[in-house]
C-alpha cells in the first residue's frame, strides 16, 4: 500500500474552473477590525417584515415541516406571480428554487449541452461564469465600457455565432448598476432570434430601479418573451437572503424540463418559509422600498464621489461600482486599496477585479453595497471623510 498523503484527491476539470471565494481572508480582517461591513450585498435595509417571521414560526408549530410539491408551494407561487411585470401561471410557468443561486444552476443545466456557447456582458456577477464552467459550457465575454458599462454592438454581436445557445443577462446588474434599456434588448433579441438563443435574465434586483427609469423585464420585450426563462429571488426584495427563496420562470414547455433539473438539484426550498412568505398579510410596499434605497444610493454616491471615486450613478440595484485610479494615483492594485481604506475608516468594500473574465481589466475598481441602513451609511461618511 504505496498511498502517497499527499496526492491531491481526483476532482473534476469542471470544478477546477472555480475560482472561489477570495473574500475570506478579507472579512476576517474586518470582523477583527469591527469593521462597517459595504462589501457583500447580504441587506441591512429593508429589513424582514415581522409578519413573515411570526408567518414561519406558525407554519412550523402548525406541521408544515416536511417535503412538500417540489414545484413549491401554491399561494407563494401565486404571490410571486403578482409581482411579475407580465402574466405568468403559477401553475405551470412558476418554480421555487433554493434561491436564485440554484434558479441560475437549472436554467443553465436545462438550457446548455458541454462545448455550447453562453453570451454574457463583462463585467458580471461572478456566480455568472462559475455556474456556466459548471454546466460545461463556455462563457463569451462582451465588454463593457466605462464610465456607462454599455457594450458596442458589434462586439455583441460578434460573441454569437452557431455554437451560442444562450445569453445569459441580469438587469439591474451586480455590479455595475446597470439597467437594460429597451435599445439594448431589441439588440439583444434579434440576435437571440438569428442565432436561437434562449435568454436567461437574472432579475433579483428589479424591484430597485431608480430615477423614475422603468424596469423592462426581458419577458415584455417581443424577440426575448417567447424564448426567456427569468431568474428572481425574494432574498433582496423582501430582505430575507437567509431563507434562500428564488424562483425560476419560463413558458409552460420549458418549465417542464426546468422542473425535472430542479428535482435532482434541490427537489423544493424549504417548505415553512415558502409557506410563511406565500400566507403573510405583508405589508412590503415596493414602491415605497425602491424610493428608499434610491435615497440610500444618493447618499453612498455623496460620500464616495466626495472620497474622489468616480463612478456612472447606479440605475438600479444596491452596488456603486466606482474607480479608484484618480486616488491611488493611477495604481492599479484593488486589493491593495480595499485593505488601506479598512485600515484608514474601518470599512470593507470589494475589489472589483473578479467580476471581470480578465481580472487585470478590473484592478482600479471597486464595489461598494448601500443597501445598509442611513445611520450606518452616515457612520461610513463620517469614517471616509473624517469630521
Ligand atoms: C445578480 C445576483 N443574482 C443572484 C444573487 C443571489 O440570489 P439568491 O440569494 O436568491 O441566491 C445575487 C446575490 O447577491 C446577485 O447579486
Amino acid at each position: 500500500m504505496a498511498h502517497s498523503t499527499t496526492r491531491r484527491p481526483r476532482t473534476s476539470s469542471r470544478a477546477a474552473l472555480l475560482r472561489g471565494n477570495s473574500l475570506g481572508e478579507l472579512f476576517l480582517l474586518a470582523r477583527e477590525r469591527g469593521a462597517i461591513d459595504l462589501a457583500v450585498g447580504t441587506p441591512g435595509y429593508p429589513e424582514p417584515a415581522p409578519e413573515i417571521i411570526e408567518a414561519a414560526a406558525e407554519a412550523m408549530r402548525s406541521g408544515r415541516n416536511q417535503y412538500d410539491h417540489p414545484s413549491g408551494d401554491l399561494p407563494l407561487r401565486e404571490r410571486i406571480a403578482r409581482t411579475l411585470a407580465t402574466p405568468a401561471d403559477p401553475a405551470t410557468e412558476l418554480t421555487v428554487t433554493v434561491g436564485a443561486t440554484e434558479a441560475l444552476c437549472v436554467a443553465l443545466l436545462a438550457t446548455v449541452d458541454p462545448g455550447d456557447e453562453v453570451v454574457l456582458l463583462d463585467p458580471g456577477y461572478e456566480q455568472f461564469t462559475a455556474a456556466i464552467a459548471l454546466a460545461g459550457a463556455v462563457p463569451r465575454f462582451v465588454p463593457c465600457q466605462p464610465p456607462s458599462w454599455r457594450y458596442d454592438p458589434a462586439d455583441l454581436a460578434a460573441a454569437f455565432g452557431p455554437r451560442t445557445r444562450a445569453v445569459l443577462l441580469n438587469s439591474p446588474a451586480n455590479p455595475t448598476g446597470r439597467v437594460l434599456d429597451r435599445t439594448e434588448l431589441d439588440e439583444i433579441a434579434a440576435l437571440c432570434e438569428r442565432w436561437d438563443a434562449t435568454v436567461i435574465c437574472d432579475e433579483v434586483y428589479s424591484t430597485f430601479v431608480f430615477d423614475g427609469r422603468p424596469h423592462l423585464s426581458v419577458t415584455e420585450v417581443p424577440g426575448l418573451a417567447e424564448r426567456s426563462i427569468v431568474v428572481g429571488s425574494l432574498s433582496k426584495s423582501h430582505a430575507i437572503s437567509g431563507w434562500r427563496l428564488g424562483f425560476v420562470r419560463a413558458d409552460a414547455d420549458r418549465t417542464e424540463v426546468l422542473r425535472r433539473v430542479h428535482e435532482v438539484t434541490t427537489n423544493g426550498a424549504a417548505t415553512p418559509l415558502q409557506v410563511a412568505v406565500g400566507m403573510a398579510a405583508l405589508s412590503v410596499d415596493l414602491d415605497t422600498a425602491a424610493r428608499e434605497m434610491e435615497g440610500r444610493r444618493d447618499l453612498a454616491q455623496e460620500i464616495f464621489s466626495r472620497k474622489g471615486m468616480k463612478f456612472a450613478p447606479a440605475e438600479g440595484g444596491c452596488f456603486l461600482f466606482a474607480d479608484v485610479a484618480n486616488i491611488t494615483g493611477g495604481r492599479h492594485d484593488g486589493r491593495r486599496f480595499v485593505l488601506e481604506l479598512l485600515d484608514e475608516a474601518g470599512v470593507l468594500i470589494v475589489p472589483g477585479a473578479s467580476f471581470f473574465a480578465d481580472l487585470a481589466r478590473g484592478e482600479q475598481y471597486v464595489r461598494i453595497a448601500f443597501n445598509r441602513q442611513t445611520d450606518l451609511l452616515h457612520e461610513v461618511g463620517r469614517r471616509v471623510l473624517g469630521g
